[in-house]
């Protein structure tokens, strides 16, 4: 069973408009987490199932993940301060997968799929590609630059950056760059169209799900995705067999 801990809110800062960036602290999650992993989140007495948020940093004892508020879950969440205790169970699910066989690694990330992104971003060298609505939504982009060789912002709307989706940007980079995996979070079109992008160009390629969740261990099945990997059930659990999975392993439904 995973521990769940109440853990003190240390930082909290709005970084853009309905964009909340929490620092908690505790020694244990922030020894275990890996990237890609996830907090199973109570955000307060409004919702009955708690949220899960990815973890977006974590060393010395404090762990960090980054939210937007979407519903009554991650608005109550909001509004903790600091020196608020949260109720937080996790580290939570199976994160990307780091071979030291890769040599050209390719991140790429959409809107707060991007957050996820950031501690593996710190752990391996990779060139970035996020990607954004408009440029008053652009976050993390002097972060991620500090930890990667080369970070790629666009815009849907072209007012910062490459104009028009990441996932674009990412495939005329590939017509003169090698690159033997690409790790991926977003929203779903942007999941699909690097799926067909990767696997058009025989990249490996993992990606990480937002599916909508329940429990959070595995009990549940909420969270249920469509496989195509020979020798499993035709159903994983995005909690306990991802969020990450390799992009021939799923079906991306909408
Ligand atoms: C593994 C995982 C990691 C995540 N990491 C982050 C993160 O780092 N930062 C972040 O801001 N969000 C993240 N999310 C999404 C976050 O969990 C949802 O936005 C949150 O649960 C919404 O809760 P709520 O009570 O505020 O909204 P609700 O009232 O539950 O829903 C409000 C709206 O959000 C939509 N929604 C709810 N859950 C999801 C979901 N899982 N994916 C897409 N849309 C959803 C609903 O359909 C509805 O339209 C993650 C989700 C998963 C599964
Ligand atoms: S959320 Fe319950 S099984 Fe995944």
């Amino acid at each position: 069973m995973k521990k769940v801990e109440n853990c003190k809110l240390i930082s909290k800062t709005e970084i853009i408009d309905g964009i909340f960036d929490f620092v908690i602290e505790s020694e244990d999650i922030s020894k275990e987490a890996q990237c890609g992993q996830f907090l199973h989140i109570n955000c307060g007495d409004s919702t009955f199932l708690r949220r899960p948020i990815s973890i977006c940093d974590a060393e010395n004892g404090k762990v960090r993940f980054i939210f937007e508020v979407k519903g009554k879950g991650t608005e109550e969440l909001a509004k903790k301060e600091v020196g608020d205790y949260i109720d937080v169970m996790g580290p939570l699910g199976h994160g990307f997968e780091i071979k030291d066989s890769v040599k050209n690694a390719v991140i790429i990330g959409g809107g707060i799929g991007v957050f996820p992104l950031y501690k593996l971003a710190k752990n391996i060298n990779a060139d970035v590609f996020l990607g954004f609505r408009s440029k008053d939504r652009v976050v993390m982009e002097d972060e991620f630059n500090d930890v990667s060789n080369m970070v790629i912002v666009g815009t849907d709307d072209g007012s910062y950056g490459y104009n028009g989706y990441i996932a674009s940007a990412m495939d005329q980079y590939l017509d003169s760059h090698k690159c033997d995996m690409i790790y991926s979070c977003g929203p779903m079109p942007m999941l699909k169209a690097v799926k067909k992008i990767a696997e058009s160009r025989g990249i490996k390629c993992q990606v990480s799900l937002e599916q909508r969740m329940g429990c959070g261990i595995g009990a549940c099945l909420v969270c249920s995705c469509e496989t195509n990997k020979e020798g499993t059930d035709r159903y994983a659990k995005v909690c306990t067999n991802g969020p990450v999975f390799y992009s021939e392993e799923v079906t991306l439904n909408d």
